[in-house]
């Protein structure tokens, strides 16, 4: 990742940022559509990349669904910074989130298989993550014609990413 931008943790005040970039692919069905007041009250499960200028790159999200095992969410890049390294470091940034909270086991359901392969993640059976089923999928209205593929992987603590 180019040495102007840096990842950290996200605050209020990024809400409304986070939920453009975020919006950005949800017209297409590559996101879930989230509104500021939606991303405002988990604003502490989101990292962000940000340039010098102080704009947001790229962002992504720690769901928890359990003390042991939590979902990187929500992991979007400025279409116009793709192919540059930040998808890779704002997952990097999610895990090291899950870590500090004591979570070593993470999910992702995506539609993006090559990405999650290429930074190192195995492609497992969701029914390995039932919490993910019972609180999102069972009520999901694309439950019977899902195209989203599970990839896990298990993490250890390793360097910081994220400024302090
Ligand atoms: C998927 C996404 C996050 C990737 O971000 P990015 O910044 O372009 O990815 P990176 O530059 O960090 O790439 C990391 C690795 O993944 C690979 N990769 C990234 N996107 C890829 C794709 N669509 N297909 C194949 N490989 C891909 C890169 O080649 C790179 O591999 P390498 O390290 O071996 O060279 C970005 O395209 C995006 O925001 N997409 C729209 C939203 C989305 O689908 N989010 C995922 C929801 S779970």
């Amino acid at each position: 990742m180019a040495p102007d931008l840096f990842v950290r943790r996200a605050r209020a005040a990024d809400a409304g940022a986070i939920s453009v970039l975020n919006n950005t692919f949800a017209d297409d069905g590559q996101m879930l559509r989230r509104s500021p007041e939606v991303i405002s009250l988990a604003i502490d499960d989101y990292v962000v990349v940000q340039n010098a200028a102080g704009v947001l790159l790229a962002c992504g999200a720690l769901k928890e669904y359990s003390p042991s095992v939590a979902e990187v969410a929500a992991i979007a890049v400025s279409k116009d910074a793709h192919g540059r390294g930040l998808g890779r470091a704002i997952v990097t940034a999610v895990e090291e989130l899950a870590v500090k909270r004591g979570i070593h086991d993470v999910f992702a359901l995506t539609l993006q298989p090559a990405f999650f392969s290429a930074i190192g993640y195995q492609r497992v059976d969701r029914a390995r993550y039932p919490e993910k089923i019972r609180r999102d999928c069972l009520g999901c209205a694309r439950r019977f014609a899902c195209n989203e593929i599970c990839f896990s992987r298990k993490l250890m603590a390793r360097e910081s990413i994220l400024a302090a």
